[in-house]
């Protein structure tokens, strides 16, 4: 079989839709005709990025350059290590919980120690059930939806039930619930707020797969931060981990003796650590995509610009929804409210209306609404590549549907 060569890459069709899926979503389109450049003949080497060694000194550079963007992006403390691996946020509810039980073990001579987990969403609801999964002992220390009977709001810090700081294995919350559409307020959860013993020795556990980079975290208050690429960092196939380098010190089959867990080496975080990143073959094209979107945000003002964007773009949907006189109607609570993953519903839950609403969408370029199969209704996903003119772009849609259907 052969293909005719393209002689150039189009991308009018690009400029005609807004993708708002909730991920794999939206990249710069100067990132991907750059990357497909890359693919091709990587700076002239006459060979494609795919297939360099990945051992080689010009992937070095990819990964060096990769990690040192995010580093000043996020302003990551040289005591931690970032670590690029594979797996998917899914991956990582096993990962992290047998990495911190082991931890948590060896660290203490002892069994290891309750996981606690703040179930805010679908997300965390399966990362606490894979904790216990790997046989660790779980503790949900607030579970919107067993006391709402939806997941939609945010319990604040002292309604949380927390494990004993001296038993406690790991305290594990999702940032952003991508799903549900629920974000802990900016600037994050409120570390402060925890008591000092607990907040000085448990290990804190970010999932930001669906928010990183579009605000500032503090990554010295947490142990580890992972998220999977495929939404504000590249495509997917990279989960990128920040960790705290004491976490790294010991190898996690210390903990065999005191009923540690045995964990695959690939999930061993360590092992990624002690190898730089390339303890077996990564994924060098998601790798490279994702650092050159680093470059691009840091040309677009870095994390501070990304979260005025994102604050204003979100701002833009909520007071539509708030206007339209309950037309629209947001499914979580004005204090948990996400920026990223704006959700919805029509006239009350009108699944027939909602349909339309897409297919309206869908006719003026606007695609990928449809809220996540598990909860229905509608969803915006306005990730770093979506612009606050697309977002209004999006408003306009919304204010025209609701202008032919409410009444
Ligand atoms: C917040 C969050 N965590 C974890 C995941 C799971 O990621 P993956 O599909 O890469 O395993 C997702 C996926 O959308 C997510 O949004």
């Amino acid at each position: 079989m052969s293909f005719p060569p393209p002689t150039t890459l189009d991308t009018s069709n690009r400029s005609r839709i807004l993708n708002l899926g909730a991920g794999p979503s939206s990249l710069p389109t100067s990132v991907l005709l750059q990357s497909a450049q890359d693919l091709l003949d990587y700076k002239g080497t006459g060979i494609g990025l795919c297939e360099l060694s990945h051992r080689s000194g010009t992937f070095k550079q990819i990964l060096d350059s990769a990690e040192s963007d995010l580093r000043s992006l996020l302003s990551i403390p040289e005591d931690y290590a970032v670590l690029f691996t594979q797996g998917g946020g899914t991956e990582q509810f096993s990962a992290t919980a047998l990495n911190l039980l082991a931890y948590d073990a060896a660290r203490h001579g002892r069994a290891p120690g309750t996981l606690d987990y703040a179930v805010t969403g679908s997300w965390s609801s399966k990362a606490i059930k894979e904790g216990e999964r790997m046989g660790g002992r779980v503790k949900a220390v607030t579970d919107s939806k067993k006391r709402d009977g939806k997941f939609g709001r945010i319990a604040p810090i002292e309604e949380w039930e927390l494990s004993p700081a001296s038993e406690c294995a790991m305290l594990y919350y999702c940032d952003n619930e991508t799903v549900d559409g629920v974000e802990f307020p900016s600037p994050g959860l409120p570390i402060h707020q925890l008591p000092d013993d607990y907040r000085k020795n448990v290990p804190i556990v970010a999932d930001c797969s669906s928010n990183i980079l579009s605000r500032p975290i503090d990554v010295a208050a947490h142990s580890l931060i992972f998220f999977g690429a495929q939404k504000n960092v590249g495509p997917p196939g990279v989960t990128i981990l920040i960790a705290r380098k004491s976490l790294l010190a010991r190898h996690p089959d210390e903990s065999i003796p005191f009923g540690g867990p045995r964990i695959p080496t690939t999930l061993v975080y360590k092992n990624l650590a002690d190898n730089s990143s390339l303890y077996n073959t990564p994924p060098m094209f998601s790798i490279h995509v994702s650092g050159l979107v680093f470059r691009h945000l840091i040309e677009q003002g870095g994390v501070k610009g990304a979260e005025q964007r994102s604050s204003e773009k979100a701002q833009l949907v909520y007071s539509t929804i708030d206007e339209s006189k309950g037309f629209y109607e947001g499914t979580t609570s004005a204090t948990s409210r996400s920026r990223m993953n704006v959700t919805f519903r029509i006239k009350g839950g009108d699944d027939g209306l909602e349909g339309k609403f897409v297919e309206f969408c869908k006719e003026r370029g606007i695609e990928q609404v449809k809220g996540h199969r598990s909860v229905g209704g509608i969803r915006a996903s306005l990730y770093n590549a979506i612009s606050v003119d697309d977002a209004k772009r999006l408003v306009e849609a919304m204010r025209e549907f609701c202008g032919q259907h409410s009444g």
